[in-house]
């Protein structure tokens, strides 16, 4: 069969160019363009790349009208429901579900690597008291390279996959010690008879004269939200941290500017906005002004946790995690707590008022998680540390498969210019004459 194209026809001048067509294993088909500027001298202009596939991938696959979320091709559900978060880092990483075998030699080297160079402790004393830990988050994974100097050969799949182990092993680690540094009290060393949000729960919470107590549905509720925010395909922190990567920058400086980008309130700082905004909306009384605020296009408030670039149905995080979300605030008797209390009155007028129902703006995974951290007694500035924890596997996952492509390029968008025209220099004397 002939390759599929589609024709671009340039009708000023009667130009056209045939681009191929390249199918995908799901998804919508993509038009291979590349020639566009070489044959008929134009950029196309995709401002926030939304019709724009910026790379071949087999990592994670989205139906964003079907709320279908893939790792790998499993679904989402069924991943929540049987794996946990180490098994999903391995399946992201390596592309299969792991044996026995080789589940207990990952969780091994993971183990292994969970402890910080002691000089990066240090490094935590030049924050301000006050610091946003997504701050100190960006500051010291990017410094991470300045102390495993033994791995910075990026084009050695050894020194990739040793990089890759210590950013998942090291991150929930990161995450407790600057949230010890805020608190001003001592940095908890991480356990290895532990598991990995265990781990991150005792870093978090215990001190050295009381150890913390483990409550198993609020583990699982953890290990979940891990699960349901380890990756989601090209997104913006993601893209970030590829096009850093095409440069040939290490993976460390990499994932410290995917997390620059998470913190944004419109990506994964929406978690701890939400919780802001059912705070300041306070009581259900209230509700009814700020849903005029949110709908109003003179006000630049949003209703956060809603809507999604991608997810225009429903988003199917966000359908896993309303019950954890359910199941852990009964358990904990927080459900008559007014933030709860307002959250779900939100969720039913918002579901029913035409303006979100024509735009299809749903509950989005950010809607509950920042309850769940709440009930678990994460402080708010933590939330989006917990996100990134989370999504580094999805971003070194995401490098990595960039980096084993042979004719990696270094990524370079185009512009439609609309400064001035060229002109001639003026002296600062003739200037305003
Ligand atoms: N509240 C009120 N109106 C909204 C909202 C909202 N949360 N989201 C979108 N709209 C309106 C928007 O004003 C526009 O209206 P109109 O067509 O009349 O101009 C329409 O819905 C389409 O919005 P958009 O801005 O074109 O949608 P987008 O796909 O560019 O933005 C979004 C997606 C997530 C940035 C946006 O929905 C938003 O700001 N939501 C709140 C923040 C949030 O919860 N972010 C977390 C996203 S999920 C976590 C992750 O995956 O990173």
């Amino acid at each position: 069969m002939s390759q599929e194209t589609v024709t671009i026809t340039d009708n000023r001048t009667g130009q056209s160019i045939e681009c191929p067509i390249k199918k995908g294993t799901h998804g919508p088909d993509v038009v291979d363009c590349q020639t566009l500027y070489k044959k008929l001298g134009m950029f196309f202009f995709d401002p926030a790349y939304i019709t724009t596939a910026s790379c071949e991938s087999r990592i994670t696959f989205i139906d964003g009208e079907k709320g279908i979320l893939l790792y790998r091709g499993y679904p989402i559900e069924q991943l929540a429901e049987h794996s946990d978060y180490l098994e999903v880092c391995y399946l992201l990483l390596y592309g299969e579900l792991p044996t026995k075998e080789q589940m207990g030699d990952f969780k091994g080297s993971i183990y292994q690597h969970t402890m910080l160079h002691e000089g990066l402790l240090d490094f935590y004393k030049g924050f301000r008291h006050d610091a946003h830990p997504m701050s100190m988050l960006v500051g010291v994974v990017g410094a991470l390279s300045a102390y495993y100097p033994d791995a910075m050969d990026i084009g050695n799949p050894e020194h990739r996959k040793m990089s890759a182990v210590r950013l998942i092993a090291k991150m929930p680690t990161i995450a407790a010690n600057s949230y010890k540094y805020l608190i001003g009290h001592p940095y908890v060393y991480p356990r290895n008879n532990l598991g990995y949000v265990e781990n991150f729960m005792h870093m978090m919470f215990s001190v050295p004269k009381e150890e913390y107590q483990f409550n198993q549905t609020a583990i699982k509720a953890l290990e979940i939200m891990l699960i349901l925010h380890a990756d989601h395909e090209q997104n913006a922190s993601t893209s970030t941290v590829r096009l850093a990567g095409s440069s040939q920058a290490h993976p460390f400086s990499c994932v410290a500017g995917g997390i620059a980008t998470l913190w944004g309130p419109g990506h994964g700082g929406a978690n701890e906005a939400v919780i802001r905004m059912l705070q300041q909306i306070g009581t259900p009384k209230n509700i009814p002004l700020y849903i005029k605020r949110f709908k109003d296009k003179k006000d630049p408030t949003r209703l956060m946790g809603f809507g999604h670039r991608v997810y225009k149905n429903y988003d199917p995080r966000a359908k896993i995690i309303r019950n954890v979300c359910h199941t852990l605030l009964q358990e904990l008797d927080a459900t008559q707590q007014p933030l709860f209390e307002v959250a779900m009155e939100l969720e039913r007028i918002a579901l029913s008022e035409d303006y979100f129902i024509e735009r299809k703006l749903y509950p989005n995974v950010d809607f509950y998680s920042g309850m769940i951290m709440s009930a678990l007694g994460l402080p708010l500035n933590m939330f989006t540390v917990l996100f990134a924890v989370a999504r580094t596997v999805g971003w070194i996952a995401q490098w990595t498969e960039m980096m084993e492509v042979p004719d990696m390029r270094i990524g370079r968008p185009r512009q439609l210019y609309l400064g001035s025209k060229q002109r001639d220099y003026v002296s600062i004397e003739q200037r305003g004459i």
